[in-house]
């Protein structure tokens, strides 16, 4: 790759566009993890750089960047006046031509969340919240994290072309070969499973490092005999991972070959069920974080109802029970079948909490009784203004808003408020070093 970039450096860039080369002066990040440049008037959404780098970038082989386009994508390719704040990067695999998942990777990790902070505020801005004040939305580090490498206890690897596990290319299906993920928690790095020799059916990898016990790896692939899986079935345990808990996913669903197909995380003191392929936040110290800020947050009283919508298997609900105590009641909602049955035996010894499995708008349309409080952690398409409205209208004293996505946020906010709340407080998190996301903790209030 660096040969490449070398090459590409020698070559004089052209002044016309479409998979040629550009010389940029690179500006404000944009949503998406870019930085926005402009060429003859026209955007360019450029990849790789960092603001106030002049680079020579080059237009992405995408069908959208055609002539009549309103803006185009292109990739760093060199750096003719590099910033002060890009850094040797932490994954070079990563850069250009390379693997998604880590686009900021060669920017400095203060740097990151200062441009973090930029887009978050940009956006809310933008989307006209007016009871915030904006600068207050600062992105923090999750706590003692000096290099934001390790944090990642959730990996996939994909079989590519050429027979070999690796990661997919950033917004492309291209399968790049991979060294070492440095952003994987160390358990996952030393299973080594790119060098893994694993059957040819084996499409996909799943890695997971919970908090509890040893790691749990399931193989995922069409062709995966299920029946040949099970403590009995004799499936042939790869070689390097007799000493995980290996399950084998194929078209009838999840087999264990050793284990359970689960995995177990611990929380402030409380333990989780989880599946090894279902959501669980993917960042080490995510979970606590994010449930001591809920708790505190929510400010829920003893004999509350609250709602804890796209509840998941139960984490925010476990928490919140303790606070309403036994005259109060909670009620976890989750769409997926799966994570819900997870949510009622997680939840099943507090008895003020209730799982359920449903879709949160169709459940909360049918709902009889208000809440006093709810907390929402949608996934990054969040609530929309038509369910933001209803809860405004239906909770009585606090809602309580998790979002992996700030422009859906910015946007859910701006809805709140025309529905008479406003937000009273807004944190956000870098729960993804060396990436652009981040996720953010607002608390609304009504306004009168
Ligand atoms: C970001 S996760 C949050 C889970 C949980 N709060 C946690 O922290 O572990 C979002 C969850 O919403 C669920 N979900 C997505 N769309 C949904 C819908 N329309 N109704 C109910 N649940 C939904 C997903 O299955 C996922 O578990």
């Amino acid at each position: 790759m660096a040969r490449d970039m070398r090459r590409a450096a020698s070559a004089e860039p052209e002044r016309t566009a479409l998979g040629r080369l550009l010389t940029l002066t690179v500006g404000a990040p944009a949503a998406g993890g870019t930085f926005v440049a402009r060429h003859e008037g026209r955007v360019v959404f450029v990849r790789g750089a960092v603001p106030g780098e002049t680079v020579v970038a080059r237009l992405l082989e995408d069908a959208k960047n055609s002539a009549k386009a309103r803006f185009w994508r292109a990739e760093t390719l060199e750096i003719l006046d590099p910033s002060p704040d890009r850094v040797p990067s932490v994954w070079p695999e990563a850069g250009t031509d390379g693997v998604g998942g880590a686009e900021w990777a060669h920017i400095g990790l203060h740097a990151q969340r200062r441009l973090a902070t930029e887009v978050l505020q940009d956006l809310l801005r933008r989307a006209g919240v007016s009871t915030l004040a904006t600068e207050e939305a600062q992105v923090e580090p999750a706590p003692h994290d000096t290099d934001g490498l390790g944090w990642r206890t959730r990996v996939r690897l994909t079989r590519g072309a050429d027979g070999l596990l690796g990661m997919r290319g950033w917004r492309s299906h291209e399968v790049h070969p991979v060294g070492e993920n440095p952003l994987a928690a160390v358990e996952i790095r030393e299973l080594g499973l790119p060098d893994l020799a694993l059957p040819d059916a084996v499409e996909a990898v799943d890695a997971v490092a919970p908090s509890v016990g040893r790691p749990a790896v399931v193989l995922i692939g069409r062709g995966l005999s299920a029946a040949g899986a099970g403590a009995s079935g004799g499936f042939e345990v790869p070689e390097g991972l007799e000493g995980v808990d290996l399950a084998v996913q194929g078209p009838t669903g999840l087999t264990a070959v050793s284990g359970d197909g689960m995995v177990t995380e611990e929380v402030l003191g409380r333990r989780f069920r989880v599946g090894a392929t279902g959501f669980w936040q993917v960042h080490r110290q995510a979970p606590e974080v994010l449930t001591s800020v809920v708790l505190r947050d929510m400010e829920a009283r003893e004999g509350d109802t609250v709602w804890d919508l796209f509840g998941g298997v139960g984490l925010f609900a476990a928490a919140l029970a303790d606070e309403v105590g036994s005259a109060g009641r909670v009620l976890s909602v989750e769409g997926d079948r799966r994570a819900g049955a997870l949510a009622e035996e997680n939840l099943a010894a507090l008895p003020q909490a209730s799982a359920e499995t449903a879709d949160v708008t169709a459940w909360v349309r049918a709902q009889e009784k208000d809440p006093d409080r709810v907390v929402i952690d949608p996934p990054r398409a969040g609530l929309g203004p038509e369910l933001m409205t209803m809860l405004c209208a239906r909770t009585r004293e606090r809602i309580v808003y998790v979002s992996c996505e700030p422009s859906t946020l910015a946007r859910d906010l701006k809805a709140a408020e025309e529905a008479g709340w406003r937000v009273e407080d807004l944190r956000a998190f870098d729960l993804f070093p060396h990436t652009h996301h981040i996720e953010s903790v607002a608390v609304l209030t009504r306004a009168s």
